[in-house]
Parts: structure tokens; C-alpha cells; sequence
């Protein structure tokens, strides 16, 4: 099976192909402006760019698209959201018109945030009230996705987990202070389930060879708060576990509303990978070590 991946040099793509195994067929990563990615070369695909992901997708000729390229800092969709929308939505109707056209599949990387977060543990038949811009564009990303057959949306959870590249991210940059021994607070009132990254990416991989279709939520296994989860995470790393410190979301006021608690229950995703083992944050962190 050939699988183009967009948003290769990402935070998940990295991650995806670095779990990527021979025996998972061929894969053909992209990003906006071609390269290298490490020791595999990176086809350009920008997906603001309609004549160059045609060409791309006519040249690759793949049988499935994880489409993992987005605009997807909630900060950079609320300060540019015409180019939100642009790569976002435009771009995935792109790739969603090219599989219509040629029975192909498509995968989309979409988000917790699409949920407001009044209510918590959200299953997939429960309805999306997106309060940010970013999860605006990945919801309606959704139906283009969903409209095509075959289509599958996972719905991500955040992850967690060391970056392979590319620019520092939060929890790089949370761990280095730690490292440091620098206190840092984190929102001990906003509920996620976290997913360590390689689990996230080997799991993509495996939907990607299912017929699995609609919709999926793809979640860790526990409910916890950022300052739960860096607080659990610090004595595995050997960091002093008193260095992680409560936070508030009212503390750091920003310009849009942060969800309180976009919690997901991932019971269909159990049921359709029973063999995947989703490590509680201890485990996961060992593994880093
Ligand atoms: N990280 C999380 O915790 C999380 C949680 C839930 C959902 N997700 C979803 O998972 C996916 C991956 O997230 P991530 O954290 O890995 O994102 P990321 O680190 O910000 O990476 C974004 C990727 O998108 C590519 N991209 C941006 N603009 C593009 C364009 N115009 N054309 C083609 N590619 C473009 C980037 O390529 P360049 O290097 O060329 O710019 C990069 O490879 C996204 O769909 C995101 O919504 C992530």
C-alpha cells in the first residue's frame, strides 16, 4: 500500500515516520516546501498551492492520504485565520476531491478542540461546538473528509512526548525547565486525555491499513490535567516532581476561551484496535528513559 503522509516535518508526522515499519508498505511524506526529512527525501506539497498538490498526487499516486499537514496552533488559527481556513479546510478539499476522483482514501488528523468542553469524556456521536477558530476550520475539515468514501476522521487528543525535530514545542520547552529546575505551573482546571506520541502515530498507521470509516476518537487512557500529567511525568524523567505547580486558566487571561475539559472516551477505538496498548503516562515515559 502506498500512503502519502502530509505534514511530515510536523509534531505527529515526525513521529509517524519514524514508527513506520517496511512491512506497512510505502510511504511518501510531504510538507509545504520539499526536502529532506532525515534520510527520506520530502515531496513539496503546499496545500495552498492547488495546481502543485494535484501534480503531487497524480505523481505519488498513493492509495490512502494521512493528511496530518494543518495550521494547528489554536494562537496562529485566531491570528491568521483566513490562512487557517485557507490550509485547513481548502487544502483538505483538495486532497478529499482528488480521492473521490480516484476511490482513494482519505485520513484526517482533526482535533479534541472541536468540542466546548462543558461537558467532558465526548464520544463520537456526541455534537462539536468548536469555541475556537482553529477547531472551526478542523470541524468543517471534517465533512469534506467524511463526504468522501471511505473517509476517516481521528479525532486527536493531546499528545505528549518528546519532539524528533523541528522548532522546540510546549512540552519540549516544559521539560527543559524542569530539567533546569525551574518551577513551571500548569492548568491544574483543564481536563484533556493525553496520548504519548508514538502510540498516537503507530495507531494512525494501523487505521490507515483498516476500512475503518466516519469517525474515531483516538485518546488516551486517563482523564488528567496538564499539571497531573507534568506532575506524574517529572520523577519518571528524574525531575523534582515539587517543580510542577498548579495553574489556573484564569491566571493567564488569552483572546480566545480555552475549553475546560474536551475529555474523549475512546471506547470504539478499543474495539476496532484491541491490540493496541495505550500506556498510562508513567509507562510511556519509561520508555523514553
Ligand atoms: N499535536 C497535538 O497535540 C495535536 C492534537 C490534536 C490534533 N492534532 C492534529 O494533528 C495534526 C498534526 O499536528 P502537529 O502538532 O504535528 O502539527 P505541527 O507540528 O504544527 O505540523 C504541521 C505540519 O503541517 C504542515 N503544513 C503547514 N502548512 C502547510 C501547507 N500550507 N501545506 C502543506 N503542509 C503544511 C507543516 O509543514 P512545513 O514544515 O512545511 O511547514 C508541518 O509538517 C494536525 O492536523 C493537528 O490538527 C495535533
Amino acid at each position: 500500500m502506498r500512503v502519502l503522509l502530509t505534514g511530515a516535518t510536523g509534531l505527529l508526522g515526525r513521529w509517524i515516520v519514524h514508527c513506520w515499519r517496511p512491512d506497512d508498505g510505502t510511504l511518501i511524506p510531504t510538507n509545504s516546501r520539499g526536502g529532506t526529512l532525515g534520510p527520506h527525501p520530502c515531496l513539496a506539497l503546499d496545500l495552498t498551492d492547488a495546481a502543485q498538490v494535484q501534480l503531487a498526487l497524480d505523481q505519488s499516486n498513493p492509495d490512502l492520504i494521512l493528511h496530518a499537514a494543518a495550521i494547528s496552533k489554536p494562537e496562529a488559527a485566531r491570528r491568521d485565520p483566513a490562512l487557517a481556513w485557507h490550509v485547513n479546510v481548502r487544502g483538505t478539499s483538495l486532497l478529499a476531491l482528488w480521492c473521490r476522483h480516484h476511490n482513494r482514501r482519505i485520513l484526517l488528523t482533526s482535533t479534541d478542540l472541536v468540542f466546548d468542553g462543558q461537558r467532558g469524556n465526548y464520544s463520537e456521536d456526541a455534537s462539536p461546538s468548536p469555541i475556537v477558530e482553529y477547531a472551526r476550520t478542523k470541524l468543517a475539515a471534517e465533512a469534506l473528509v467524511r463526504d468522501t468514501p471511505g473517509g476517516l476522521v481521528a479525532r486527536v487528543c493531546l499528545l505528549y512526548g518528546p519532539s524528533l525535530g523541528g522548532p522546540p514545542t510546549f512540552f519540549d520547552q516544559a521539560l527543559a525547565d524542569l530539567r533546569q529546575g525551574r518551577p513551571r505551573a500548569f492548568f491544574a482546571d483543564e481536563f484533556r486525555t493525553p496520548l504519548d506520541l508514538p502510540t498516537a502515530a503507530r495507531a494512525l498507521i494501523d487505521l490507515a491499513h483498516s476500512d475503518v470509516a466516519g469517525t474515531l476518537h483516538l485518546a488516551g487512557p486517563e482523564r488528567v490535567s496538564r499539571f497531573e500529567l507534568f506532575r506524574r511525568l517529572a520523577p519518571v524523567l528524574g525531575y523534582d516532581a515539587n517543580l510542577v505547580q498548579p495553574g489556573r486558566l484564569a491566571d493567564l487571561p488569552s483572546p480566545e476561551p480555552r475549553p475546560a475539559d474536551v475529555s474523549l472516551c475512546s471506547l470504539r477505538l478499543s474495539q476496532i484496535l484491541p491490540e493496541l496498548h495505550r500506556p498510562p503516562i508513567e509507562e510511556a515515559a519509561s520508555r523514553w528513559t
